[in-house]
Order: C-alpha cells, then sequence, then structure tokens
C-alpha cells in the first residue's frame, strides 16, 4: 500500500523549518526583552496561528499568559470580507492587559484590524502583533505590525498552521502547493 505524505502535495517550499524556527526565536528574543516589566497576554487566533503559537512562547522567556479565539469573517469564497464574528471568545478579561496578538498570516489585514479595535475597546492596555508571514500585495487594511517574520509574494501558502481545505496544518514548513491538488 502506498502511504501518503503531506510533503506530496508540494510545489515549492518558500521557507523551511529551520528558516522559521531561526526566525520566531529571534522575535521572542526581543518580545521577552520589550515586555521585562509585565506579564502580557499572548492572544492567537485559531487553528491558523496554533503552530506559530506554540514554538513562539517556548522561546519567550518570561512570563506570559496565552490565550486563543475563534473568529470568522464571512464572504464569498476565501476572500475575506472584513465582516468578523467571534465563534470562541477569550477565556479571560483584556481590561488593562498588555496584549501580544499572534497571527499566522496577514492578507487583507481585515480580520487584524477587526480584532485589535474589538481588543482596544475591552480596555486593553496596549496592542500590540507579532505575524510570521505578511503579504503586502493583498493589504487592505492598514495595522501596524510590530513584530514581522516574512513577507511573501501573493501566493496561496500552506503549512505551519496554515491550511488548504483543513489539509497540510501539519507541514514543518510553509510551501505552495502543485497545481494539480487545486483541481481535485
Ligand atoms: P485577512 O488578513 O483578514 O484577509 O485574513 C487572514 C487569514 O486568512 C489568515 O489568518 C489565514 O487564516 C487566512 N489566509 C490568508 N492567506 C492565506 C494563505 O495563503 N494560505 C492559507 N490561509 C490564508
Ligand atoms: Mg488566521
Amino acid at each position: 500500500m502506498q502511504i501518503s505524505d503531506v510533503r506530496d502535495d508540494i510545489a515549492d517550499e518558500l521557507i523551511s523549518r529551520e528558516e522559521i524556527h531561526g526566525k520566531i526565536k529571534e522575535v521572542a528574543a526581543q518580545v521577552s526583552e520589550d515586555y521585562k516589566n509585565t506579564y502580557p497576554l499572548l492572544v492567537a487566533v485559531l487553528k491558523g496561528a496554533v503552530n506559530t503559537m506554540a514554538i513562539f512562547s517556548q522561546e519567550v522567556s518570561i512570563p506570559v499568559q496565552i490565550d486563543f479565539m475563534t473568529l470568522s469573517s464571512y464572504g464569498a469564497g476565501t476572500e475575506s470580507s472584513g465582516k468578523i464574528t467571534v465563534r470562541q471568545d477569550l477565556g479571560c478579561d483584556v481590561a488593562g492587559r498588555d496584549v501580544l496578538i499572534v497571527e499566522d498570516i496577514i492578507d487583507s489585514g481585515l480580520t487584524l484590524e477587526w480584532l485589535v479595535k474589538e481588543l482596544k475597546s475591552r480596555g486593553a492596555a496596549s496592542v500590540e502583533v507579532f505575524a510570521l508571514l505578511e503579504k503586502p500585495a493583498r493589504r487592505i487594511a492598514e495595522v501596524d505590525v510590530k513584530y514581522k517574520g516574512f513577507t511573501i509574494p501573493d501566493e496561496f501558502v500552506v503549512g505551519f498552521g496554515l491550511d488548504y481545505d483543513e489539509k497540510y496544518r501539519n507541514l514543518d514548513s510553509i510551501a505552495v502547493l502543485k497545481p494539480e491538488v487545486y483541481q481535485a
């Protein structure tokens, strides 16, 4: 029997596991320094940011609180509409907290723009963003991203938490799929 492997569907690896871990480690060192006198709340948006949060939180050396949120943006097809609803909320109060949002990728930026406003309206003392990936070509909303990972071209990517049809989140690198995968 042929055993399938998520790597079989990859056309091109854009960022390797080693590069991803190296960058996350760099950002984590900076964050540990910048937040050394506080007890920040790290917020990841499910499910895409889980892999980044897992590695990032272990590389941060200061005490942190970790929480998650599930958001959905309704729109036609794969485009984010900017109309966001909370499907699963945080388990804690953000009032007075220094919040650091940990995101997988910023595409249109609409999700993040909404989330930053929402957390500020709940009374967060500060809200900053770490995004592992950024696709500047598709940006609609202007969001200030203090901690940046990699800038990528306008291509659909999978891996390290990012999915296509819920698959490939478990791939340990960032990659572009073979075109035939989308035709299946
Ligand atoms: P936006 O910035 O509001 O458009 O939405 C960003 C979200 O869309 C990300 O958090 C991802 O979950 C998803 N997304 C955007 N681009 C990609 C991609 O290339 N591959 C997989 N998911 C993506
Ligand atoms: Mg996401």
